[in-house]
């Protein structure tokens, strides 16, 4: 679709440059004749509907809807504003380090295109031109999930805090289930500030020792696995939602939904989500470059298919580097300006080889000073914790063992880290 676009939007202007050949002083004194050939109908619906659509349609978390022209025209000097200054689409990663096969961000042919268009007046077109529209079966964007699990409705104040709410949901499956892809929808958005939904194995009464199966944050993606590779939910296994709800003035109700779509048949690969975490840090009051490491060493020949940092309002960078057995290394993931509003997983376009011995090492920053704008409160110093005024340093990586299903991803994480934050 992008490379298609590019084409047609490359011929849009090929075509009008030719038009402006016989008159070039005409063609530099007056650009907007040029951008008047550019319509909402026929070059901007494709670009907003590959990557835009996605959060910008009913329903979803962002302000307006791109599925019309009637409904982007109000906005579309402030589309050209977020557009060229790279505020949207929303996306972090430095192009330097890593292809990411989920980049939202727009190749510089497709701002062009948009800048022209409301130059031009933001016309409309023939909505003959319109490509067809995304479909999106019931809201869902992994497509209909062949099982659906739902929390039981909850209550959440005005204000004050709410701790992280725990809830188990049983699955009742009798065989082993393979997930090719997960999606959380809840109806009480407004007041969610995350969701983790872990899978608990029969006989595994902890709370977040289990695999993780899927979150939900602003801005992240639903899971969606490649073939011949999937999470596993064991027969008699349940679910462990973890809830975390932040009261925003309203009181309001939530049911949280996991939707899971299911192998037909056993994949080759047993994907696992693991935390590489330092819990043991103090940011001091004011600082605002602290740094907090956390790394883990990989004892079998693995494949990341996935990276994802989290830290919270502090947070400021965020770097996940590899150093291999024969001593070099390598930045798989560079965060520059981390953004707590968009928890955001990286999936390489090729997945990382990751051989045993290779020791995967987080590096982050933190601004707790008042240069920080988010800093809810510069006088403290700042530790681990839950709330979002406490800290996190989490380097999620989602990955399979080269050596087969079976392997486990961790034992307990949480006792197995050092202060210096290196896992065994
Ligand atoms: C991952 C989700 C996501 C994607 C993808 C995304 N947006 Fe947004 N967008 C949002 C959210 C959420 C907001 C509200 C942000 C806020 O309030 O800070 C927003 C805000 C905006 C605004 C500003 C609205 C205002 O209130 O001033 C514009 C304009 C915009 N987006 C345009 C776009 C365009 C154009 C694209 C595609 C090229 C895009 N967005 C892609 C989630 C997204």
């Amino acid at each position: 679709m992008r490379r298609a676009l590019t084409i047609s939007a490359l011929a849009t202007f090929a075509l009008v440059g030719t038009l402006f050949i016989g008159s070039a002083s005409e063609a530099n004194t007056n650009p907007k004749s040029a951008a008047k050939n550019v319509t909402y109908s026929k070059d901007v619906a494709p670009i907003l509907y590959k990557t835009c659509s996605e959060c910008h349609r009913p329903g979803e978390i962002a302000p307006f809807s791109v599925m019309s022209y009637k409904e982007v025209r109000p906005w579309a000097k402030s589309i050209r504003e977020q557009v060229v200054s790279r505020e949207m689409p929303p996306w972090h990663a430095d192009p330097n380090h890593g292809v990411w096969e989920n980049d939202r961000r727009l190749s510089k042919a497709e701002i062009d295109t948009i800048i022209a268009w409301v130059e031009g007046g933001a016309v409309e077109g023939n909505p003959k031109d319109l490509p067809a529209a995304p479909k999106f079966e019931s809201g869902w964007a992994i497509g209909t999930p062949d099982k659906t699990f739902s929390i039981p409705e909850q209550s959440i104040p005005a204000d004050g805090v709410v701790k992280y709410q725990y809830l188990t949901v049983p699955t009742n499956f009798t065989e082993d289930m393979w997930v090719t892809a997960a999606e959380i929808r809840s109806t009480g958005r407004a007041a969610l500030h995350h969701v983790i939904v872990y899978i608990q194995e029969p006989g595994n009464q902890g709370r977040t020792d289990g695999n993780l199966l899927a979150g939900f944050a602003p801005g992240e993606q639903p899971a969606k696995y490649r073939a011949d590779m999937a999470k596993k939910i064991p027969a008699g296994s349940k679910l462990m939602f973890q809830m975390h709800y932040t009261p925003n003035g309203e009181a309001t109700k939530d049911v949280t939904t996991i939707g899971l779509r299911f192998a037909k048949e056993t994949p080759k690969h047993q994907i696992f989500t693991r935390p590489v975490l330092n819990t043991g840090f103090v940011i001091p009051a004011g600082a605002d470059n602290h740094e907090v490491k956390s790394s883990f060493t990989f004892k079998d020949d693995a494949h990341l298919v996935s990276l994802m940092p989290h830290m919270h309002l502090r947070g400021k960078d965020f770097q996940v580097k590899a150093t291999y057995p024969d001593g070099t290394s390598k930045i798989l993931l560079n965060v520059p300006k981390y953004d707590f509003n968009w928890q955001t997983y990286y999936v390489p376009k090729d997945l990382i080889a990751i051989p045993k011995g290779t020791k995967i090492e987080c590096v982050a920053h933190f601004d707790n000073s008042v240069n920080n704008k988010f800093n809810p409160d510069p006088t403290r110093d700042v530790r681990w914790g839950e709330q979002t005024w406490e800290e996190m340093m989490i380097g999620w990586l989602s990955y399979y063992n080269d050596n087969g299903s079976g392997a486990k991803p961790m034992d307990r994480p949480m006792a197995s880290v050092s202060n210096k934050g290196e896992q065994k």
